[in-house]
C-alpha cells in the first residue's frame, strides 16, 4: 500500500508520492539583479512545469512546500506579496486545475490566513475535491513540529472524551492524527536550491523516504531535472530496515 517498489531483474519503481521544498527564489532573482518578489513569480511557471511532468512518471500525490510557519519572519512586504500571490494564483488557475482534473488540498495553520485568502482555499478544495487526476496538496503555513503538535492534540482530546485508549495509541493511531494521513508517505523528496535540509517540513511522514538534494533553483527546475531526481530514485534500494539480501530476494517482512 505505502509504495509500489519491487527490484531484481523486473525492476519496476515507482515514485507515487513525491514531495518538493522549492527553494532558491531569492537566490534566482538576486543573481539577475531582480528583487526577490520576481523570484517567487518565477517560481510559479516551475510548479506549472512539473505538475505537467507528474503524468510521465506516474506521479499519483505531489505535495509542495509553498510557504513554512518560520517563512512568517521574513519582511512584512515579502510576505504580503506571497500572500498576494497565493490569493490571484489559486484565483487565475482554479478553472484549469478543474480541467485537468487535478485534486487540490492545502494543508497547514490555514486559521492564521486572512479571511478572503482561506475562503480561497476553501473554494479550490471544495471545486477540485471529486477530481481523481493528480493529487496536489499544497503545503502553506506548514510545519512538520505544528503537524505533530495539532495531531498530539486532537488525539488527547479523543482521550479525554473517552473515545480512545491511552493503550491504543500506537505509531499508526498517531499518524491518523498527521496530515495527509489518507495517502502514503512521499517515495521521494526533493529540495532545490542546494541546502540539505528539511527545514521543519513533513518531519514524521518523510522518515523513510530518499531525499535528494539539488543546486538548481527552484524557478529554474523542469521536467529535465524531475527526470534526473526520478532515475536516482531509481538506483536506491528502500531497505526499511532489512538487509539488502532480503530486499532483493523479497523475503523481509516488509514484503509479507
Ligand atoms: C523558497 O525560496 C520560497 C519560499 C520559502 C517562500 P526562497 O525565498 O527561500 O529563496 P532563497 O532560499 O532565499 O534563495
Ligand atoms: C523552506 O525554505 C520553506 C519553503 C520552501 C517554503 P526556507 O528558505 O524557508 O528554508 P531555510 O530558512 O533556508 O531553512
Ligand atoms: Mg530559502
Amino acid at each position: 500500500m505505502r509504495s509500489e517498489f519491487q527490484l531484481g531483474i523486473t525492476m519496476k519503481v515507482s515514485v507515487g508520492h513525491l514531495a518538493i521544498i522549492m527553494d532558491g527564489n531569492g537566490r534566482w532573482a538576486r543573481l539577475r539583479g531582480l528583487p526577490r518578489t520576481a523570484g517567487h513569480k518565477a517560481g510559479l511557471n516551475a510548479v506549472q512545469g512539473v505538475m505537467r511532468a507528474c503524468e510521465p512518471h506516474q506521479i499519483r500525490h505531489l505535495t509542495l512546500f509553498a510557504f513554512s510557519s518560520e517563512n512568517w519572519r521574513r519582511p512584512r512586504k515579502e510576505v504580503n506579496l506571497l500572500m498576494d500571490l497565493f490569493v490571484t494564483t489559486i484565483k487565475k488557475e482554479l478553472a484549469e486545475l478543474v480541467k485537468k482534473n487535478i485534486c487540490l488540498k492545502f494543508i497547514g495553520d490555514i486559521d492564521a490566513f486572512e479571511l478572503r485568502l482561506k475562503q480561497r482555499i476553501r473554494q479550490a478544495e471544495y471545486e477540485t475535491a471529486n477530481n481523481d487526476g493528480l493529487h496536489l496538496n499544497i503545503a502553506v503555513n506548514y510545519g512538520g513540529r505544528w503537524d505533530i503538535t495539532q495531531a498530539a492534540k486532537k488525539m488527547a482530546q479523543r482521550v479525554q472524551d473517552g473515545e480512545l485508549q491511552v493503550d491504543d495509541i500506537n505509531t499508526d493511531t498517531f499518524a491518523g492524527f498527521l496530515c495527509l494521513n489518507e495517502i502514503p508517505y512521499p517515495d521521494l523528496l526533493i529540495r532545490t536550491g542546494g541546502e540539505s535540509r528539511i527545514s521543519n517540513f513533513l518531519i514524521w511522514q518523510l522518515a523513510y523516504s530518499e531525499l535528494y538534494f539539488t543546486d538548481c533553483l527552484w524557478p529554474d527546475f523542469n521536467a529535465d531535472e524531475l527526470a534526473k531526481a526520478v532515475d536516482w530514485y531509481a538506483g536506491r534500494q528502500r531497505r526499511f530496515g532489512e538487509t539488502p539480501e532480503q530486499v532483493s530476494l523479497g523475503t523481509g517482512k516488509s514484503h509479507a
